[in-house]
């Protein structure tokens, strides 16, 4: 429960002051509460990119960066990852505790029996070019979704929440294994309820009709741990953007959709893209032999050079994710043989270098999850510019119980950021002939 036991006092210098609430969370800093502030004072806070600002009371997750700790409704993120599978960590962010058994079996199925799309949506998909970026597609056919079902499409509507969280997150695989069928051209691969929700991406994916496919179980449990840690993140850029979005009380599907096309940039959920990328650029110029180069221009600022995959927002420790990524990035490379993969051996060592390096160790740079997940997905035959959409595959749970949250916060209102106005001052329009 939110008390409020101290208040922060604001001076000015002309000798006035405001007292504001201070709030207690469960965990974490406290928060000031500033929402009477312009009423009290006209003033606004200024915060570009909310370096300081909580937008909303949340109970789902809870980040300690500094410690590198991460925690789905106070579940341990290495607890979920290696005693639960991604259908109980969904069960978990959408209804606040772990599922038992009989929960378990009645989630799971009807989760797996709502994976088919409407059949109509194939020639949806047909609209695009075949060499449509998937990210691209996948923005459109996740809106679209709000065309298909006029069933649940009312967010003040519990019932219609549920119908569309199922939806969302049992037809997410669906679509972005049709978005990449279109994509090389083969047929669609219909789902199948026998299977887990990983495996079953994995035949949606991969299996051809020419020929039986078997799911390896190591590629299983691996896309399973890649969905768990990806699942949510608190009040990230995309779920801020769904957030945002769905606080007009806009359809569900058209609120994901604008999660999925935040998620898109390199800076959030592209980062594992462009993270691979830079990999096999490094191995195309030489490889090891030039990762010091490398790091010298990530170091020198007028490059505009990242490392991709390095460096968090709120990590300023080693990303929690990153480690169990580690793990299954090990665990996949050894089932396929190809523990000498190069670009392995290349992440190693940018690792190494960079976590002894002082432009790192003083700002706190370590890798993300996205270091880890490309080399992992490469190796399962993801192609590169598919990672993202995996990205928005698992993410979708997060965005749903974060949207369904917040239409349950009795204070919610529309999200409304105020400015700092720099512009023109008001000014007359001249005649044509004088301007
Ligand atoms: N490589 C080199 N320098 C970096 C990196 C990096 N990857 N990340 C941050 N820095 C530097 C910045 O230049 C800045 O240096 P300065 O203090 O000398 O100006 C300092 O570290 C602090 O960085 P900010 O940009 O202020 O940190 P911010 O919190 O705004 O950015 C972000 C976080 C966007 C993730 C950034 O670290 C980045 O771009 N990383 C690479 C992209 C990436 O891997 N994104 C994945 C995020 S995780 C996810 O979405 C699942």
């Amino acid at each position: 429960m939110r008390i409020a036991e101290n208040k922060a006092t604001l001076s000015f210098s002309n000798g006035t002051s405001v007292d504001l609430p201070v709030y207690h969370g469960h965990m974490g800093p406290d928060v000031i509460d500033i929402r009477k502030l312009y009423g009290q004072t006209g003033m606004f806070t200024y915060d570009p990119g909310f370096l300081s600002t909580a937008s909303c009371q949340s109970a789902i997750t809870y980040i300690d960066g500094d410690k590198g700790e991460l925690l789905y409704r106070g579940y341990p993120i290495e607890q979920l990852a290696t005693q639960c599978d991604y259908l109980d960590t969904c069960y978990l962010l959408l209804k606040g505790d772990l599922p038992n058994l009989k929960e378990r079996q009645d989630f799971h199925k009807i989760i797996i029996s709502h994976t088919m799309v409407h059949e109509q949506m194939q020639f949806f998909l047909r609209g695009f070019r075949r060499d449509a970026h998937p990210m691209a597609v996948l923005t459109g056919l996740v809106g679209a979704l709000s065309a298909f079902y006029h069933d649940s499409t009312d967010i003040s509507n519990p019932e219609h929440r549920e119908i569309a969280a199922v939806r969302l997150i049992a037809q997410m695989p669906t679509l972005v294994a049709m978005a990449y069928k279109y994509g090389v051209g083969e047929p669609y691969v219909y789902p199948r309820s026998e299977l887990s929700y990983a495996g079953n991406f994995l035949r949606m994916m991969f299996a051809i009709p020419s020929e039986d496919y078997r799911v390896n179980p190591v590629l299983e449990r691996a896309l399973d741990r890649i969905f768990i840690l990806h699942a949510d993140h608190e009040q990230n850029a995309s779920t801020s953007t769904v957030r945002l979005c769905g606080s007009s009380g806009t359809n569900p599907f058209a609120a994901i959709a604008a999660g999925v096309a935040c998620l898109w940039g390199p800076a959030h959920g592209g980062a594992n893209e462009a993270c691979l990328n830079m990999l096999e650029d490094i191995q195309r110029q030489g490889g090891i032999a030039k990762v010091g180069q490398f790091i010298d221009q990530v170091k020198d600022k007028s490059s505009g050079i990242k490392l991709m995959g390095f460096g968090h927002r709120v990590y300023k420790n080693y990303d929690p994710r990153a480690k169990l990524m580690q793990d299954t990035c090990n665990e996949v490379l050894s089932e396929l043989g190809l523990e000498n993969d190069p670009l392995f051996k290349l992440a190693k060592q940018l690792e190494q270098i960079a976590l002894e390096d002082d432009y790192f160790v003083q700002r706190k740079l370590y890798p993300n999850v996205d270091f880890y997940s490309g080399i992992v997905q490469r190796a399962i035959g993801v192609p590169v510019n598919l990672f993202t959409g995996i990205f928005a595959l698992a993410r979708t749970v997060g965005w749903v119980a974060q949207l369904n949250e917040m239409i349950g916060d009795p204070e919610y209102k529309i999200g409304r950021p105020r400015q700092l106005f720099t512009g023109s001052v008001a000014r007359n329009v001249k005649p044509i002939e004088q301007r």
